[in-house]
């Protein structure tokens, strides 16, 4: 048995004009978490979005606000983004000196917490900190842009962490949510689910179509005969 999918997506791909509509369309449309990338330029090649902006969409977001922290280092951001609104919050274990304390810093703000995984980075760490976790963040494309091609080798990592999180879940009677993120489309998140994630992380799926609703209606037929 795993936690019913959730579709998240990302407003890197979302007109950055109007980002607050974008996000009560893309709620409308049937989104179940709202995806928010924010990268530094330090950590990863890019410069998206800090704490001010999270306040300011959080009126329109009536679904929880994932943020992905994308940045280094990691703990003044946590304690400004759970007041900007986040009610998830995952980071990049290579961008924490101190990984346990950066995730007591997340619970200690009653946000929920993840660590966020890049394609090469292995997954060991999960064993110590994993009765901290809310959320195990796949990533299937290296970070820092939207419109990548979803990297096949993530499948197994997929199937790993579903491993771990289900012998957890029997252990401990809770379930980690397993998100993957990056290069998700309606021909390829079946496979992704087959393989062990649960929510899905998707922004050029949707935001680089018209009609929000009808990109994630196609996402969740895929979903249909899958358990
Ligand atoms: C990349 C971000 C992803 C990205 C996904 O660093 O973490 O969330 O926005 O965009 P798509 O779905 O277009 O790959
Ligand atoms: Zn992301």
């Amino acid at each position: 048995m795993k936690p019913n999918f959730f579709i998240a997506p990302s407003i890197l791909s979302a007109n950055f004009a109007c980002l607050g509509n974008e996000i009560a369309s893309v709620i409308e449309g049937g989104a179940d978490w709202i995806h928010f990338d924010v990268m530094d330029n330090h950590y990863v090649p890019n410069l998206t979005f800090g704490p001010m902006v999270c306040q300011a969409v959080k009126p329109y977001a009536s679904v929880p606000i994932d943020v992905h922290l994308m940045v280094e280092p990691v703990d003044e951001m946590i304690s400004t983004f759970a007041a900007a609104g986040a009610n998830i919050i995952t980071f990049h274990p290579e961008a924490s000196r101190h990984i346990d304390r950066s995730l007591s810093l997340i619970k200690a703000t009653g946000c929920e917490a993840g660590l966020a995984f890049n394609p090469a980075t292995p997954i060991h760490v999960l064993q110590e900190v994993i009765d901290k976790l809310d959320v195990v963040l796949l990533m299937s494309v290296n970070p820092g842009f939207g419109g990548q091609s979803f990297i096949s080798s993530t499948l197994k990592k997929i199937s790993k962490v579903r491993a771990i999180i289900n012998e957890y879940a029997r252990e401990n009677g809770r379930f980690i949510r397993l998100e993957v993120d990056g290069g998700i489309k309606t021909d390829n998140i079946a496979q992704i689910a087959e393989a062990g994630a649960d929510t899905f992380v998707a922004g050029s799926a949707i935001f680089g179509h018209k009609d929000y609703a009808k990109q994630i209606a196609a996402l969740r037929a895929q979903l249909v005969s899958i358990r």
